[in-house]
């Protein structure tokens, strides 16, 4: 069975029609640049055009890099700040003249990753993050999601964790792999400190490097585990939500 699934990131809207059963891509996906200022309706007409793209018409699941309840959007850390409480999920729905599904993106690359990558039958308290823009998290307990936990946004040090430990900070500051890998590592810690994870999953385009920094990170007693579904891992939770198999 395939459903679509769609990604909106700070930078690109992409999405593919997934197949359900192995969890992956069923055709390559189709990528457009997030308008600027990306406000709902603009962002709408993009989500419209990858859709378009693929001719698809059924469900369509649909990941936001923020808090998601009711369909409706809450916050808005790296996007135009008219999200807002905007009722996205009609807005997107009303332009596709499809249903749509809407999640937060880093729930959804963790339900993908609990179902075909790093976290396959993992039980447990199991947290995955995405380092990227921001920084995106996803709670599970015994497999099941507790949505919007938003740990990118814990205060660390007097600051919001994500403007101390996300890739986008690695860049701006040009921190090396140590420097980095020290803040994300008090970062951890300090997550570890309120859960105690059996496990965490390392997301984001940076997973693909996680040579480079997982090794570097002590003190956190929780295995720790690359993504294993990288990129794609939010399009394919995205159709997963929009099924009834998340
Ligand atoms: C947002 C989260 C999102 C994360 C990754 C954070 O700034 O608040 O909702 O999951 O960035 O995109």
């Amino acid at each position: 069975m395939e459903i679509f699934g769609v990604d909106i990131g700070g930078s690109g809207i992409k999405g593919a029609p997934v197949d359900l059963e192995r969890g992956d891509l069923a055709q390559e996906r189709y990528k457009v640049l997030t308008p600027h200022p990306a406000t709902p309706k603009d962002v709408a007409d993009h989500v419209a055009e990858v859709v378009g793209h693929f001719g698809w018409s059924g469900p369509v699941g649909i990941t936001f890099p923020g808090v998601v309840t009711d369909g409706c959007t809450r916050s808005a850390a790296n996007v135009d700040k008219s999200w807002i409480d905007a009722e996205a999920r009609r807005i997107l729905s009303d332009r596709l003249g499809l249903p749509v599904t809407l999640l937060n993106d880093a729930d959804a690359a963790g339900i993908a990753e609990m179902a075909f990558g790093a976290g396959r039958g993992r039980g447990g308290t199991v947290i995955m993050l995405t380092f990227g823009t921001g920084i995106g998290s996803a709670l599970f307990t015994d497999g099941r999601l507790v949505p919007n936990t938003e740990l990118g946004h814990l205060e660390l040090d007097g600051r919001d964790a994500e403007t101390h430990a996300s890739t986008k900070v690695k860049e701006d500051e040009g921190l090396g792999w140590h420097h980095w890998a020290r803040r994300v590592q008090k970062y951890l810690m300090h997550v570890e400190m309120l859960f105690s994870p059996e496990l965490f999953i390392i997301g984001g385009g940076v997973s693909r490097k996680a040579d480079k920094f997982l090794p570097l990170i002590e003190h956190v007693r929780a295995e720790m585990v690359p993504a294993e579904l990288q990129n794609n891992a939010g399009i394919v939770g995205a159709a997963m939500a929009a099924s009834d198999r998340a």
